[in-house]
């Protein structure tokens, strides 16, 4: 099959989220990866919880070996995830002072941004901080720290590594819903405010029958302030038993999700949740719902690969 990386404008990398399992056990996995994707994201080995399990404790192995990895390989590295309210570790108290968790998210963002310093293209500084009417969500950094705690959290990554381009993440935005206004009034408002935010993330996990509304024209408004977009995390989950014609449609979103990224100018990435279904986080979290990648699970391009192939 056509190599999606030879494909794409030279100026929007073509990215996957990166299974750590996967990576280390399987040769296909690693030759598709390499020969498809210019660009990788970690699924999980960057969040919170896995790189700090205990406060006085970093382990870093999983992370380092996927940078390393995607130094070798040519493949930009997008940094996932600093602040994201699934994986504050345990051990993280609410009981605590604000100016102590204050302190600690400083630190923290503050220790991996620098050890990363120079090797990561984007780092998704907050993720999934916006409920579904817009409003922020309320978290833990909400509560203790006030809405602030973005901005901080901007400002101590932009501190920490100035060359890496700073993103906002989240999911439900990539069509015209009430979050992506909600997200559009936050961006506007943090760059009124001089922070250093350069750029919007959709994650982009759809259902094969569910398409969302308008999704060019709504990246377009982002892009309209002097905002770069990506899609960061773009999946299609089909609800089991898959059919000819749900893969049919799952195809379609693959291609019309490409097709709007690219209709935007300043689209800087198109990145998939996982590339195969042998991997990917569907099963285990939609349970019911499966097939969601553009590979099956030997490995082998669905439907949805030559869709992507055409929409290029
Ligand atoms: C998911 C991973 O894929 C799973 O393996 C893990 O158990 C939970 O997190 N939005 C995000 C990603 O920003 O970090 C999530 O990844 C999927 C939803």
């Amino acid at each position: 099959w056509p190599a999606l990386r030879g494909l794409m404008p030279s100026n929007v990398r073509i990215g996957t989220a990166v299974n750590g399992q996967a990576l280390a056990t399987n040769a296909r996995y690693r030759a598709v990866l390499t020969s498809d994707f210019n660009a990788v994201t970690a699924e999980n080995a960057m969040k919170w919880g896995q790189l700090q399990p205990t406060r006085d404790t970093y382990v870093w192995r999983a992370s380092d070996d996927l940078v390393a990895f995607a130094q070798e390989n040519g493949l930009a590295m997008y940094g996932h995830t600093l602040v994201w309210h699934h994986s504050v570790p345990p051990w993280v108290s609410e009981s605590w002072s604000a100016e102590e968790l204050r302190e600690l998210l400083k630190q923290y963002i503050t220790t991996v941004v620098s050890r990363y310093r120079g090797k990561i293209w984007a780092w998704d500084v907050v993720n999934e901080v916006l409920d579904e009417d817009g409003s922020l969500r309320d978290t833990i950094w909400l509560r203790k720290l006030g809405p602030d705690y973005i901005a901080d959290a901007f400002r101590w990554a932009h501190a920490a590594d100035p060359d890496a381009r700073l993103f906002i993440n989240d999911y439900g935005a990539e069509g015209r819903t009430g979050k992506a206004d909600g997200l559009l009034r936050l961006i506007r408002k943090l760059r009124a405010t001089g922070v250093p935010i350069h750029g919007v993330g959709f994650q982009g996990h759809l259902q094969w029958d569910k398409q969302p509304v308008d999704v060019a024209g709504n990246l377009q408004r982002f892009a309209d302030l002097g905002i770069p977009v990506a899609i960061t995390e773009l999946d299609v989950r089909i609800q089991l038993p898959m059919t000819p014609e749900k893969l049919a449609r799952q195809a379609m979103l693959y291609e019309h999700m490409l097709a709007a990224c690219l209709a935007v100018s300043t689209c800087e990435s198109f990145t998939l949740w996982g590339f195969t279904d042998a991997s990917s986080w569907i099963p285990h979290n939609y349970p019911g719902y499966g097939a969601a990648c553009l590979f099956d699970t030997d490995i082998r391009p669905k439907l949805a690969h030559s869709a992507l192939v055409r929409a290029l």
